[in-house]
């Protein structure tokens, strides 16, 4: 029996891929709308705000459960993880949680290769929210016994999930020059990695999750739109970015890494489907 808490865009990909091997599988949505999406993937629907609503319907006592909930929106603590964990102390615990975090508790590493053994430095609140999850169920898992698996994930892409909109408004991009590192994994390649975690993964292990490939954020732009047949973004200064890009992703070119993903292929035995963004492009825009 397979739990997915925040069952959305990977949620639905992960439970298909579940429910095809014939695995039970039950996914958390907020919104009816949400639930609305999950039969028609194979999955069961459980509307529930779990920064809200009382967990009386979630039987999590020996369950598989994927976490994807993200925390809310404001603050540096995530909550909505705190209420999990007390819900479990009342619905029974989970055999194994795997948690889909995010490779922005690294902070800024100056462009260095950051593995798992990096100590965190969490800047923006949005990862200082993502560490405090991930504290919560480090203590949690240690004062329960229950099998915790991390997956820190850098950013996710498929081709129906491409920032084409964003390059047809012809907002710019940061000068190649001073653009920082970024890291992705294909959507595909992240629901495999999120069943080899619950099945392979050694209890409490923690594996970045990342094509091993980075780019800089402006060649990630441009390779797109050269992929599409879109023109490309026009570039900036770095010095003028503020005012001239959103407050997201001013916060993003303030941290720059390169992300090694050679513990999860050596030690889950991943194969990527697509091990390079040009691989993943290819997928979406085959040569005619
Ligand atoms: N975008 C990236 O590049 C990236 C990178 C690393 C990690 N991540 C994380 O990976 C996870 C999966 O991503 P995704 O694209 O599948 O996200 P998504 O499509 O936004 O799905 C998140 C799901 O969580 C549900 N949810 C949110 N708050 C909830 C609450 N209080 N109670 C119950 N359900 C709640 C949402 O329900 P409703 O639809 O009903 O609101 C939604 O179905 C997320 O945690 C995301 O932050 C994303």
């Amino acid at each position: 029996m397979s739990i997915i808490l925040g069952c959305g865009y990977i949620g639905r990909l992960l439970g298909a891929r579940l429910a095809a091997g014939g695995v039970g599988v039950t996914g958390v949505v907020r919104s009816a709308e949400s639930a609305a999406q999950l039969p028609a993937v194979g999955v069961q629907a459980l509307q529930l705000d779990l920064l809200q609503d009382p967990p009386n319907a979630l039987e999590t006592a020996d369950a598989d459960l994927f976490h994807l909930a993200p925390p809310p929106g404001e603050g540096r603590e995530d909550p909505l993880t705190g209420r999990l964990i007390d819900a479990f102390a009342a619905r029974g615990q989970p055999r194994r949680l795997v948690y889909i975090g995010t490779t922005g508790v690294y902070g800024d590493c100056g462009g260095e290769w950051v593995d798992e053994t990096r100590a965190p430095r969490p800047m923006a609140d949005r990862a200082l929210r993502r560490w405090d999850a991930e504290e919560r169920l480090r203590a949690w898992s240690r004062d329960t016994g229950a099998e915790l698996v991390i997956l820190r994930v850098a950013g996710i892409y498929a081709c129906d999930r491409l920032p084409l909109a964003r390059i047809r408004s012809g907002q710019p991009v940061v000068s190649a020059a001073e653009a920082p590192w970024s890291n992705r994994i294909h959507a595909d390649d992240l629901v495999e990695i999120c069943i080899a975690a619950m099945d392979a993964a050694p209890a409490g292990a923690l594996y970045n999750v990342c094509d091993g490939h980075p780019t800089t954020m402006t060649d990630y732009f441009l390779g797109i739109a050269a992929a599409a047949g879109l023109v490309p973004p026009p570039q900036i200064p770095l010095a003028d970015a503020p005012g001239r890009v959103s407050a997201g992703m001013l916060s993003y070119l303030r941290e720059s890494r390169r992300l090694s993903n050679r513990k999860l292929l050596s030690e889950l035995g991943v194969r990527l489907r697509y091990p390079t963004l040009a691989a993943g492009l290819a997928g979406c825009f085959p040569a005619t």
